[in-house]
C-alpha cells in the first residue's frame, strides 16, 4: 500500500425528510447568507425548493437564489454566479440538485474567493481557497457531495476540465433518498453506472497487496449490481435508493481509493463526450468503459480477471485467464445494458467523423500533454483506437 494522507470533513445527514433541516446544518457551519444554486427546475417541481427556503427562513438566514445550471455545468453560469456572490456578500454556497448543480457550486465558491479568472483553476487542476459548501443532494451518481472535485465545461471550445482540493468537499451533505424517487429511469441508470466507474476507476490499479480496498471496492459494486435491477424494477424502493446512493458517495470520496494509484482513463476519454454532444456523463461512460478496458486488459491480465472472478462470478480459468477477464468485461457491458444504457456511438448519439478531433482534445486540449496517463500511457493514436471501438 502507498503512503497517503485523507481527509474528509463532510457531516452527512442521511435519510427521510433530512431536508428539513438544511438551514439548521447552514448556521451550525456558520453562514449567515447563502447563495442557493439549482438546476433546470425538478426542484422547483417538487417543492424542494419551497422547502429549502422555509428552513434558511426558520433559522433566521438570507439567502438569493441561483438556478438554471445545466447538466455538464457550463461556465457561463458560474461567472454569474460568482458576481452574484460577490455583489450580495454571500458567506455559504448551498447546493440543491445533482452533481451538476453542486459542481457549479464548487466553482463560484472557489471562484468568489479568487482573484483571477476562475477557470485558471480548472486549467492548472487545483484550487485551495473557497466559500463553504453545504449540498441537498437529489440524484446518486457523480459523488460530488463528498468529493474534493468539480468538473465544468468552459462553452468557448467546449471543454470539460477538473479542479481539485481539500476546500471543495461539502461542509455537509443531506442525502434523503426518497428525493431520488422522481428521477426518469434513464437518469437513474446514468447515475449507477457513474458510481461504478468511480469504483471501477480505483479498483484498476498497479499497486499490489491492497487487499483491503480492493475488497471494500468489491462489495460496493457487487451492492450495485443487485441493488440496480431492483430500482429499475420499482422506482419507489427506497431501501434499494438508499444502499445506492450511500454507495454512490463512498464510491468518490476516495476512502476506497486511498493507497493505491488509479486509473481514470475511462472518465478522461468519456468527457469529450458529453463536451461535445452534451450526452449524460454516465452515458458515454457506459460506452467507453468496457471498451478502454479491453484495450488496456494486456497490461495487467490478472487485475482483469480478478475484477471477472470475484465482482461478475465467473469461473477462472487458469490456462487462459484472458478469456475470464474479457467474460468479465462482457458481462459488464451486458450489465449496462440491461439497465438501458447505450452500448455504441450510435446508441449515445456520437459520431465517427468527430473521433479524430475527440482524441485531439483530450490529448491536446487547454493545458493537457500530449497524451493521458492512467493504468497505462495512451497516445492520440490509443485514443482514436478506443473511440473506433465505440462504434462498434
Ligand atoms: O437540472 P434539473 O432540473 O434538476 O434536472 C436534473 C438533470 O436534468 C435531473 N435530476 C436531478 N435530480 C432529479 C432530477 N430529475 C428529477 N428528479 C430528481 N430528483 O437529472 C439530470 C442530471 O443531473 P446532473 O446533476 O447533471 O447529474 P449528475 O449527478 O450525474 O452530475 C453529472 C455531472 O457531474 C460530473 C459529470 O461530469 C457531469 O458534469 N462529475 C462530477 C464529479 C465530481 N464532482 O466529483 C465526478 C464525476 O465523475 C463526474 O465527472
Ligand atoms: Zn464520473
Amino acid at each position: 500500500m502507498e503512503n497517503f494522507t485523507f481527509y474528509s470533513p463532510t457531516y452527512f445527514v442521511f435519510g427521510k425528510d433530512t431536508e428539513n433541516e438544511a438551514g439548521a446544518y447552514v448556521k451550525k457551519f456558520g453562514g449567515s447568507k447563502v447563495l442557493i444554486h439549482y438546476g433546470g427546475g425538478s426542484v422547483v417541481r417538487s417543492g424542494l425548493l419551497d422547502r429549502i427556503k422555509a428552513s434558511l427562513d426558520k433559522e433566521g438566514i438570507g439567502y438569493v437564489e441561483l438556478g438554471g445550471v445545466k447538466p455538464n455545468p457550463r461556465s457561463g453560469l458560474v461567472y454569474e454566479g460568482i458576481e452574484l456572490a460577490r455583489k450580495e456578500k454571500v458567506d455559504f454556497v448551498l447546493a440543491v440538485g445533482g452533481g451538476s448543480t453542486i459542481d457549479s457550486s464548487k466553482g463560484i465558491a472557489a471562484g468568489t474567493l479568487y482573484d483571477g479568472d476562475f477557470w485558471e483553476l480548472y486549467q492548472r487542476g487545483w484550487s485551495e481557497k473557497a466559500l463553504p459548501i453545504g449540498t441537498v443532494l437529489t440524484i446518486a451518481a457523480a459523488g460530488s457531495e463528498g468529493s474534493g472535485d468539480s468538473v465544468v465545461t468552459k462553452e468557448e471550445g467546449m471543454l470539460k476540465r477538473a479542479t481539485h482540493g481539500d476546500v471543495l468537499r461539502p461542509k455537509f451533505s443531506i442525502m434523503n433518498p426518497a428525493l431520488t424517487q422522481t428521477l426518469p429511469p434513464y437518469q437513474t441508470a446514468c447515475g449507477i453506472t457513474d458510481i461504478m466507474a468511480h469504483l471501477y476507476e480505483r479498483y484498476i490499479t498497479s499497486t499490489k497487496d491492497v487487499e483491503v480496498t480492493d475488497r471494500l471496492i468489491e462489495a460496493l459494486l457487487m451492492t450495485m449490481i443487485h441493488e440496480a435491477p431492483r430500482v429499475m424494477k420499482d422506482p419507489d424502493n427506497y431501501e434499494a435508493r438508499a444502499n445506492i446512493m450511500w454507495a454512490g458517495m463512498m464510491a468518490h470520496n476516495n476512502s476506497v481509493g486511498v493507497g493505491r494509484s488509479q486509473d481514470w482513463l475511462s472518465h478522461d476519454i468519456e468527457h469529450e463526450l458529453s463536451a461535445l454532444y452534451d450526452c449524460a456523463h454516465g452515458a458515454g461512460l457506459a460506452v467507453v468503459m468496457p471498451n478502454v478496458h479491453r484495450y488496456n486488459l494486456k497490461h495487467d491480465v490478472m487485475r482483469f480477471a480478478k475484477a471477472a472472478v470475484r465482482i461478475w462470478g465467473v469461473p477462472m480459468d487458469f490456462d487462459d485467464p484472458e478469456s475470464t477477464a474479457l467474460e468479465g468485461i462482457a458481462r459488464f457491458r451486458s450489465f449496462l445494458t440491461s439497465i438501458g444504457m447505450p452500448a455504441n456511438f450510435k446508441e449515445l448519439g456520437a459520431k465517427e467523423e468527430d473521433i479524430e478531433k475527440l482524441a485531439d482534445v483530450a490529448c491536446n486540449g487547454d493545458t493537457r500533454p500530449g497524451y493521458l496517463e492512467g493504468f497505462v500511457k495512451l497516445t492520440q493514436k490509443d485514443i482514436e483506437n478506443i473511440y473506433r471501438m465505440c462504434c462498434e
